[in-house]
């Protein structure tokens, strides 16, 4: 029995029982465009990055899913089910705005956490932030495409990404980014540096779509 959800691009994610629990299944798919010895060789390698970051940032006291089982030759990572809606959900669904100010500047503190820590997420998306029912804890997910690097540009582009995705799902996210970059500064010494790049990165953009 497996309940879907998500078949992305990339992946299939879906629920099912093992040992007795509820865990998410994420399983990497072949593209069958590509050479077969590279599509093996990004797959694992992609497991492998998320396994590893999913394990590192737990160690910052950011919260990902715990990790139940691995099989990096397929591509498929067993976890821990977060229950929960994500921040995309939240937004949908119109949340009061006060929690949702709350919840930004605690998103903001965890992301600084992470990047003063080196870790960049990589697809710092909405759809990507859990918020758990019980704990109101925050989880992050989707650390695929996560590096550990000191470069404050590509922190820049996580802030970036974010704020991107933040802007189409809500009106109010000028608001939503002021309480996130509250968060954020609190606790990354470096985050006015990273801000600047990304307005930089912001104004590029703009120039670039005319
Ligand atoms: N551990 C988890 N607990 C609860 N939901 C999850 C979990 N992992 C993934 N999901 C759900 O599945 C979706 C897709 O998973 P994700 O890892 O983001 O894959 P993709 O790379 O395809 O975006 C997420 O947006 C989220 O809704
Ligand atoms: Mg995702």
């Amino acid at each position: 029995m497996k309940r879907v959800l998500k078949i992305g691009a990339e992946a299939e994610v879906y629920i099912t029982k093992f040992l007795g629990y509820d865990v998410v299944v994420k399983r990497r798919l072949s593209k069958p465009y590509r050479i077969p010895e590279v599509d093996k060789m990004i797959r694992e390698q992609r497991t492998k990055r998320e396994l590893r970051i999913m394990h590192t940032v737990k160690l910052m006291g950011v919260n990902a899913p715990a990790v139940i089982f691995s099989d990096v030759e397929n591509g498929i990572i067993v976890m821990e089910l977060v229950r929960g809606i994500s921040l995309k959900e939240a937004l949908d669904e119109k949340k009061p705005k006060e929690q949702v100010l709350k919840l930004l500047k605690r998103i903001g503190e965890l992301v600084g956490i992470l990047h003063k820590n080196d870790i960049i997420h990589g697809d710092l998306t909405p759809a990507n932030i859990i918020i758990d029912d019980d704990t109101k804890d925050v989880f992050f997910i989707d650390f695929g495409l996560s590096e550990v690097s000191r470069e404050l540009r590509l922190k820049a582009i996580d802030i970036h990404v974010f704020k991107e995705s933040l802007k189409t799902l809500t009106d109010e996210y000028e608001t939503y980014m002021l309480a996130f970059i509250e968060g954020y500064s609190k606790t990354f010494p470096r985050s006015s540096e990273v801000l600047k790049i990304e307005h930089d990165i912001e104004k590029m953009g703009r120039y670039v779509k005319g």
